[in-house]
């Protein structure tokens, strides 16, 4: 299973992206799914179709998920309610499974353990990532080793604690120590799969502008630092030729600063995509997928 993680400041197009590629894959005969991890899901938008909370088909060989983060918190929950219950209880807090889903970083966390559970039933060829705008992805690729980090120490607390817990109530400490190792699993399983050149890349998606090009900038560099294999950058909203003044200037500053990015990342696969003056959903995302990848020669 090929794991293809797109990325990129707000609003810039990974969404279309991604859903595009999804159809590419898939017209290719993969089996392919496209995994939403933005808590504001746009992909049913996108695809028009209503995808309900479970992976919905699109077509053959197609198909979509945006999971209901209320009701995955609740699944999370209850499969970790002991070492929640506890680590809550640490700082003398009731949290109650409604509330949690709203507390910073948790629905990474949450969107991290079921993209767990599609990549552990090897179900797909390949699982397209759509994820939230940058910010929330470097806490995501930070996850694994946050988890592994939190986990080890409540392990090597293990001696001095599990047994006054299971004191407390008969199986709570070994309830816990359980959740807590299956939790380690799943964080380094996902660390190992994104760091694996062969099984994950990370598509970047940016426009020629500045602040969208600085913040391209600085999660290439993050997520290489984290092991993580950019493949490909798609610049976005590229305008086409026309002799009006408005134009001109925009196409000079566009074509420097796509310029930059050539010089800076000759390595990698630099695919323009042009702007097609209006949104990009249903039918039209036919042409994103060829621009994509027959005209910009991406490969999956
Ligand atoms: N090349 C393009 N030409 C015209 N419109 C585009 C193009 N690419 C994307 N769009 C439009 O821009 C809007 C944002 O695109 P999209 O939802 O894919 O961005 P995003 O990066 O996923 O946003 P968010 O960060 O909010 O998830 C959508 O309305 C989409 O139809
Ligand atoms: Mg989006």
């Amino acid at each position: 299973m090929k794991l293809i993680y797109v990325a990129g400041k707000g609003g810039v197009g990974k969404s279309v992206c991604s859903a595009a590629t999804g159809i590419w894959a898939s017209e290719k005969g993969l089996e392919t799914l496209v995994f939403s991890m933005d808590p504001a899901h746009s992909l049913s938008d996108i695809f028009d179709i209503d995808l309900g909370s479970q992976p919905n088909k699109i077509k053959e060989h197609l198909f979509a998920y945006e999971p209901d983060l209320a009701e995955e918190s609740r699944s999370f929950f209850r499969r970790y309610k002991n070492m929640i219950t506890a680590l809550f209880g640490l700082f003398e807090v009731e949290v109650k499974p409604e509330d949690f889903a709203s507390m910073p970083g948790v629905s990474e966390l949450i969107f991290m353990d079921k993209l767990n559970d599609i990549y552990v039933q090897k179900k797909y060829d390949l699982v397209v990532i759509d994820s939230a705008p940058t910010a929330m992805v470097l806490p995501l690729l930070q996850l694994p080793s946050i988890t592994t980090g939190f986990v080890t120490k409540v392990l090597g607390i293990r001696n001095k604690w599990i047994g006054v817990l299971n004191m407390l109530e008969s199986g709570f400490g070994d309830s816990i120590l359980k959740e807590v190792r299956a939790m380690r699993l799943k964080a380094e399983t996902m660390r190992n799969a994104l760091t694996d050149p062969k099984t994950a890349s990370i598509t970047v998606v940016t426009i020629p502008e500045k602040a969208a090009v600085e913040e391209s900038r600085r999660l290439i560099e993050t997520v290489q630092s984290h092991g993580v294999n950019v493949s490909a950058i798609v610049i976005n909203h590229v305008i086409g030729e026309c002799p009006c003044q408005f134009c001109q200037e925009k196409m000079a500053s566009q074509t420097s600063y796509i310029q930059d990015i050539r010089n800076r990342y000759h390595d990698k696969d630099i695919v323009i995509l042009p702007d097609y003056g209006g949104e990009v959903k249903g039918d039209r995302l036919n042409r994103v997928a060829e621009d994509l990848y027959v005209k910009g020669q991406m490969e999956i």
